[in-house]
């Protein structure tokens, strides 16, 4: 058994009457600890995949199970409880611009019922974790794009997440950030042998820290493998498209 298990996942959303299918029969397992990529070009139905793996997104047919618990026989408490252990984080980075780093990290915590001076410390050692002590009582409006998602990345960590979703998490950084913010990827997951979803559509995030990767296109799974193969040796016409034209972007 995988850690997450994804059977024949369709998803068709209904708009102005009409039914689109965003995913496509998708079946992924991925192993406990593992960093694992998803790809595609814009519109692939990659947010759509990640949003039906804690069920913010409900697939239309087709299983997902989460360390053996199939999200579809959850009550809507049960699955609350479950989503506490995915952290996600994204391009825009979803802080609360009213609150200081420390209290949005804070935040979370006392959302689950943790006291406010227990929940400071523990957001304390987080920040720590991501080098952002020292901008504890700064506003998100005062920070960098890189030193936002350390937040981010602080607060998807305070409840001690098994799974942390990134979408897209680095597109608005610049090279250099997108290094670091990976480096802390990289370390959680070895640090607390968390699982990593990586959705992107940049080639180099995939090389940098994935295991595996699929590739996404129009809703359906082209291909999927390990990155070292998928990349030198790409058979879809999905996959080839996407890295060669990356390739030539940076050549
Ligand atoms: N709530 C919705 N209602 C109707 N259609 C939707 C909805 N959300 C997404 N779609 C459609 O489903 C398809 C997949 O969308 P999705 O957001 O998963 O793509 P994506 O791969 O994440 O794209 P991007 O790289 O631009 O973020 C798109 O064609 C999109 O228009
Ligand atoms: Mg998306």
């Amino acid at each position: 058994m995988s850690f997450i298990e994804v059977e024949h996942v369709s998803k068709e959303y209904i708009s102005e009457g009409k039914s689109f299918p965003a995913l496509k029969d998708i079946s992924i397992s991925i192993e406990k600890g593992e960093i694992f990529g998803v790809i595609g070009l814009s519109g692939a139905g990659k947010s759509t995949f990640v949003r039906c793996l804690n069920y913010l997104e409900k697939p239309t047919s087709g299983v997902v199970r989460i360390d053996g618990t199939d999200l579809s026989e959850l009550k809507e408490a049960q699955l609350r409880e479950k989503r506490q252990k995915i952290g996600m984080i994204f391009q825009h980075f979803n802080l609360l611009m009213q609150r200081n780093v420390l209290d949005n990290v804070a935040f979370s915590l006392e959302v689950s019922g943790m006291k406010k001076k227990e929940a400071r410390k523990k957001a304390l050692e987080l920040l720590k974790k991501v080098g952002l002590e020292d901008k504890k009582k700064a506003y998100p409006a005062q920070l960098s794009g890189g030193q936002k998602q350390r937040v981010a990345i602080a607060r998807a960590l305070a409840t001690e997440p098994e799974i942390i979703l990134c979408d897209e998490a680095t597109s608005a950084l610049d090279p250099e950030t997108t290094r670091r913010i990976l480096e802390i990827l990289k370390d959680i997951n070895k640090e607390y042998g968390i699982t990593i979803v990586v959705i992107t559509h940049a080639m180099s995030v995939v090389e940098e820290i994935c295991d595996r990767v699929a590739v996404l296109d129009s809703g359906e799974l082209k291909e999927m493998g390990y990155v070292s193969r998928v990349f030198k040796n790409p058979h879809s016409k999905a996959a080839k498209r996407l890295i060669y034209d990356s390739e030539r972007s940076v050549g």
